[in-house]
C-alpha cells in the first residue's frame, strides 16, 4: 500500500513538472500553453482587435490589427426616425479653418477659403427649449460640462478651473464676459477648438454640444431657461421640422 502510494505519487509529480515545463515556451511574447485558448481569445471576429488566431492557427498578418472600417466620411449614427434627433447629428455644415490643420488635429477635414467662424453666428441652437425639456436639458449640459469642460473653465465657468489654478495653463475666458458671443460661434469654438482650446467633436456629439450651449447660457444667466426668461422665446420653435444643423 505506502509503495502505491509511492509510485503514484512519483508518477504524478513527473507529470506535472513535464506539463509545467511543457507550457513554456522560448517565444518571450508568448503566454505558454493555453489550457483553454477560448477563454483568452474569442474565436468569433472581433469587432476591433483581431487576435489573428484561431484555434492555435496563427495569422501574423493580421494580429493586433484593428479589424473594424472606418466608417465612411459623412456617416452619421443611427438615431431612429425621430426627425429633430437625426437633424442634430447631421454633418455640421461649417467646415474648418485651414490654421486649424496642425493646431487642432483637423487632419483630413474639408477646410474653406471664408471665415466661417464669422458665418457661425448666424446659427441658432438646434436644441429647442421649451418648457417641458429645458430642466433636462439644463441638468444634462452641467453634466457634461461638468465631466468635459469645468477643469479648464472652472464649474461657475470664471476660468479658474483646476487646470488653470494649478498654473500650468491660462487663458480661459470668464463666460460672464462671453455674453454677446452667438449660439452658433460657441458651438464652433467648441467643435473645433478656438486658440489654446482643443477640438471636442470627438469627444461629445453635436447634441451634446448644443446642450452645454444651453447650459453655458444658464451660467450666464441664471433665469436663462426658466419660464419668466426672455431667452426662452427668442429660441422656443414650435415645429421640428425647421431645425437645421
Ligand atoms: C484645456 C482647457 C480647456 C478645455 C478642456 C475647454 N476649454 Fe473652452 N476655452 C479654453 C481657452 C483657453 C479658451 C480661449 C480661446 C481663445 O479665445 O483663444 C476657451 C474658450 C471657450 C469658449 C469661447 C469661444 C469663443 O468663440 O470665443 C467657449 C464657449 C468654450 N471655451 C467652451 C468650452 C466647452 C463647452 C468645453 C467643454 C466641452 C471647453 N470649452 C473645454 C480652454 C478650454
Amino acid at each position: 500500500m505506502k509503495m502505491n502510494f509511492r509510485i503514484i505519487s512519483s508518477i504524478a509529480i513527473a507529470a506535472v513538472t513535464t506539463l509545467l515545463f511543457g507550457s513554456c515556451s522560448a517565444d518571450p511574447d508568448s503566454a505558454g500553453f493555453e489550457y483553454m485558448p477560448d477563454m483568452y481569445r474569442s474565436p468569433a471576429i472581433e469587432p476591433y482587435v483581431d487576435y489573428g488566431e484561431l484555434r492555435g492557427r496563427e495569422n501574423k498578418e493580421v494580429k493586433l490589427v484593428q479589424s473594424a472600417m472606418t466608417p465612411p466620411a459623412n456617416t452619421i449614427p443611427y438615431y431612429g426616425t425621430n426627425q429633430e434627433e437625426v437633424s442634430l447629428m447631421l454633418p455640421y455644415k461649417r467646415k474648418a479653418t485651414e490654421a486649424f490643420e496642425k493646431t487642432h488635429g483637423m487632419f483630413g477635414a474639408e477646410f474653406s477659403d471664408e471665415d466661417e467662424y464669422a458665418l457661425a453666428a448666424a446659427d441658432a441652437n438646434a436644441l429647442k427649449l421649451t418648457e417641458e425639456n429645458s430642466e433636462s436639458i439644463l441638468k444634462n449640459g452641467k453634466r457634461l460640462f461638468n465631466s468635459k469642460c469645468a477643469h479648464c473653465h472652472g464649474e461657475k465657468g470664471d476660468g479658474n478651473g483646476p487646470m488653470v489654478e494649478s498654473g500650468v495653463y491660462a487663458g480661459v475666458p470668464d463666460y460672464a464676459n462671453l455674453k454677446e458671443l452667438s449660439d452658433g460661434q460657441m458651438f464652433y469654438s467648441i467643435y473645433y477648438g478656438k486658440g489654446a482650446m482643443g477640438a471636442h467633436s470627438s469627444i461629445i456629439n453635436k447634441k451634446e454640444i448644443w446642450t452645454i450651449v444651453h447650459y453655458i447660457r444658464q451660467i450666464q444667466d441664471e433665469n436663462y431657461g426658466t419660464a419668466d426668461a426672455e431667452i426662452m422665446s427668442d429660441t422656443e420653435v414650435s415645429d421640428s421640422t425647421t431645425i437645421e444643423q
